[in-house]
Formats: structure tokens, sequence, C-alpha cells
């Protein structure tokens, strides 16, 4: 499949949307599918050098980007990434909260408290500071649409991955939670749960582990990784009128992974 040339396309003109871990991988590929469809993008990454550059690439190429510095750990930070989106744009209408870290895989007896703090710290807390940020804006409009990046790791076990998974299955917690809650005020708040998707985080796995790559084969009834682009795609429809109906899903977009 040709990268970013997917079918359907959306119209975004005059919206804003944030996207958190938006410097590369699945964040990046979402930013930029925003971008094309006309929507002024925040690029929102605790690399703020390379979410700076890559909003630059986007503004060359006729969109509309900024990109800030903003680890999701610190909800100050945070909260200054969406006042400064509201700030340059007017209004938030669209987040994608999908900046996330893996730890090391390891034998739950074994586990390091740091591992666990550091991959919450990313994959919940940040989320929930996103959410939280986000739909004080979003509030006060009466609309929006909030995205959260869960996983095939927020709907089934796998061993050795208990912190991660942990993570990944209260961001589904948590979208259901604030999804019914916010139903009633116009704003739709779902999930995306991708499976293994060729990022530069999954690159780093299979360079750590040998072996690896035929072992998620196994398990992939489609064949092959997932592309970016695919993520976004989804993230892209769930924002969209197209999903009016769709609150607090965990929609699982992996190729079949979680369905055997
Ligand atoms: N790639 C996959 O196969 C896969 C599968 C399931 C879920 N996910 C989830 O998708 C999301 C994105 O994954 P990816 O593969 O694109 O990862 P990646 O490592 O390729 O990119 C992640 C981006 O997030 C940024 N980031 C990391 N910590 C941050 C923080 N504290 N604050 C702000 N930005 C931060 C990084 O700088 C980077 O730009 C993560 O939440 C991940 O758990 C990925």
């Amino acid at each position: 499949m040709k990268s970013e040339t997917m079918n359907p396309t959306y119209d975004f003109k005059g919206q804003v949307a944030l996207v958190t871990g938006a410097a590369m991988g699945l964040g990046l590929a979402t930013a930029r599918a925003f971008a094309r469809s006309g929507a002024a993008v925040v690029l929102a990454d605790r690399d703020g050098e390379l979410a700076a550059k890559e909003a630059a690439r986007i503004v060359e190429e006729g969109g509309i980007a900024l990109g800030v510095r903003c680890d999701v750990t610190d909800e100050a930070q945070v909260a200054a990434a969406v006042d400064r989106a509201v700030a340059e744009y007017g209004r938030l209408d669209m987040a994608f909260n999908n900046a996330g870290i893996q730890v090391p895989p390891s034998d739950a007896a074994d586990e390091l408290a740091e591992s666990f703090h550091r991959v919450t710290a990313v994959n919940q807390f940040g989320v929930w500071a996103c959410m939280k940020h986000e739909l004080r804006i979003m509030r006060a409009q009466g609309s929006g649409a909030i995205v959260n990046c869960s996983s095939l790791g927020g709907l089934v076990g796998l061993p050795q991955r208990a912190a991660y998974h942990g993570t990944k299955h209260a961001v589904l917690g948590m979208t259901k939670s604030a999804g019914v809650e916010y139903a009633p005020r116009g704003i739709r708040i779902n999930a995306v749960c991708p499976g293994t998707i060729d990022t530069p985080m999954v690159q780093t796995m299979l360079k750590g582990q040998s072996g690896a790559m035929a072992e998620i084969m196994k398990q992939q009834p489609i064949g092959r990784l997932g592309l970016a682009d695919e993520i976004a795609a989804a993230v892209l429809w769930l924002c969209s009128p197209g999903a009016s109906f769709v609150v607090g899903v965990g929609l699982p977009v992996d190729g079949g992974f979680t369905a055997h």
C-alpha cells in the first residue's frame, strides 16, 4: 500500500488538531494526515526541535502547523501546549493523545518499579493530563473529538508485558469513563488500539530482540506489519462526522492480531 495516498479524504479546513508524540512514528503520520485534510495542527513532542522541524516541513508543503516542546509527564507543559494551540489558532477541535513509550520486557516477578513508574507516567498520566486540558477547551466550545492511543496491549495480555499492557488497559478505562461523561456535551472520546506498526519504536524493539519479527509474524494474520498511515486513517475517521455515533470504543487496527 502506498503511503500518504489513502482514501477516504476528509475536509477539516478551519479546524484545529493537537497531536502528542508527533515528532515521529504514529503521531507524525497522523499530524501530517490532519494537515493534508486542511486542519491547523499543533505537533507536541518532548523532542521540541524535531517537532518544530516536522511542523516546518508541513508548512513548506502548504499546510498549517506549529511544533511545540511538551513532555506529557508534566501537566504544566501539557496545559501550555493546549493553551498555545488555542492562542495560535483560536480553538481546539481534535486531539490525538498518542505519546507513549515501551519499557524492556520483563518477567512480572522481576520488573523494576522504575520501569513501571516511567511507562505509567507517559502512557497513563500523560493521556489523563492531555484529556483534562483538552476537555477544558472543548467543554467551553461544546464540541470536539479526542482519540487516545491504546494498543493491542489494551485488549489482551502477553507474557513479560504487565506494566506496558497495564497502562494501555488504563487508557481504555479513561476513554470509556470520560467518553460517557462527555458524549452528552457534544464531545466524542475514543481510542485506537494499534497492532504492530512499523515505526521507530518497533524498529528499536526488533533490533533489541533477535527472533522478535518471526514471533510477531506468527500472531499476525495479515502477514505484515502495519503502516503508520493505517493508524492515521483510523484516527481521522474517529475524529470525523463519519464516526458521529461512535463513543468510548477501543478500535483495534491490528491486522487481526486480537481477532484470534
Ligand atoms: N508502533 C507500534 O507497533 C505500536 C503498537 C501499539 C501501540 N503503539 C502506541 O502508539 C504510540 C506511538 O508509538 P510509535 O510507535 O509511534 O512510537 P515512537 O517511539 O516511534 O514515537 C513516539 C514519539 O513520542 C514522543 N514521546 C515519547 N515520550 C514522550 C513524552 N513523555 N512526552 C511527549 N512526547 C513523547 C517521542 O519523542 C516520539 O516522537 C505509543 O503510545 C505506543 O505505545 C504503538
